[in-house]
């Protein structure tokens, strides 16, 4: 009888999380009429490896407070320290996905994916690193063919793969499945856990979603206003339970997802 081999395992990369710290983040923005506070003095400490979820108003300052972890922002006053090093300027320590995938048109899957390689990684340990992660986002029967030829969950699979190709220090998501389907968000909040497995990083993750920051994240951080303070700050920093799959029809899922309902100025009984 022939014997069967077993497939290849996927070789676990040895962790390349950082811890991040906010240390009193501001951010003003001045334009001709008005100058606007938009987060006020953030302090916050995100040990290596968490996933955080971050959820807050429209406009309370989410998509600021990423950028300025990578450097395309910059505080107006505070700091972000990445693993003892404050950032200043764009952060190779940092990748970042978007809500739309950003991929080049004329580049196949796996070239696009190949652009967020590290310039500093030789040719071979990148072809493996980029083989590694299709299989790991399931793009392998897909590796060759462009942007226009994929379904818009396979396209912010390649978004995600490019960022790890990088081996970032820290994972920056800012609602990175908004613009999908319900199924296909749910099989990428899977994939996202599976990926965090393989790939531990540091993950600090904006959604507008409550269910989505509780299946997926280790901490919930909400920004939001308070009386008397100019700008958003930290009005709830929510440790969750370690175990997963979280159990959505548990007493402390639900006490949570209401709580954070009601912070967001939702209504829990509609929901
Ligand atoms: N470069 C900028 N110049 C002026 N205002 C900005 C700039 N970037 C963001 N803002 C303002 O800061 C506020 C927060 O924006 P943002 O961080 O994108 O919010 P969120 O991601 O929470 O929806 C918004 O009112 C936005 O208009
Ligand atoms: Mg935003």
């Amino acid at each position: 009888m022939a014997t069967v081999l077993a497939p290849p395992a996927i070789p676990v990369a040895t962790s390349t999380a950082l811890p991040v710290t906010f240390d009193r983040v501001s951010r003003t923005f001045s334009t001709r009429r008005e100058t606007r506070t938009v987060l006020g003095q953030v302090d916050l400490q995100v040990p290596a490896g968490q996933v955080v979820a971050i959820l807050g108003a429209s406009g309370c300052g989410k998509s600021t407070l990423l950028r300025a972890v990578s450097g395309l922002d910059h505080p107006s006053s505070g700091a972000v320290v990445i693993a003892g090093s404050a950032v200043n300027g764009v952060d190779e320590r940092c990748a970042f996905a978007f809500q739309e995938p950003r991929l080049l048109p004329w580049r196949t899957v796996r070239e696009n994916i190949a652009l967020g390689l590290a310039p500093s990684i030789s040719k071979q340990a990148g072809r493996e690193l980029i083989e590694e992660l299709l299989t790991l986002t399931e793009l392998s029967h897909a590796a060759d063919l462009r942007p226009r030829e994929i379904s818009g969950g396979m396209a912010q699979r390649v978004s995600l793969a490019r960022a790890l190709a990088r081996r970032p220090g820290v994972l920056l998501l800012d609602e990175p499945f908004g613009a999908l389907d319900a199924l296909t968000r749910l099989k990428m909040q899977d994939l996202l856990l599976d990926i965090h497995r393989s790939f531990p990083t540091t993950v600090l993750m904006v959604t507008h979603d409550v269910d989505e920051a509780l299946t997926l994240a280790d901490r919930i951080i909400v920004l939001g206003r308070s009386e008397g303070i100019q700008g958003a700050g930290v009005v709830e920093d929510l440790a969750l339970d370690a175990a997963r799959p979280r159990d959505h029809a548990s007493p402390d899922f639900i006490n949570q997802r209401v709580r954070l309902l009601r912070l967001l100025g939702v209504d829990p009984t509609n929901h």
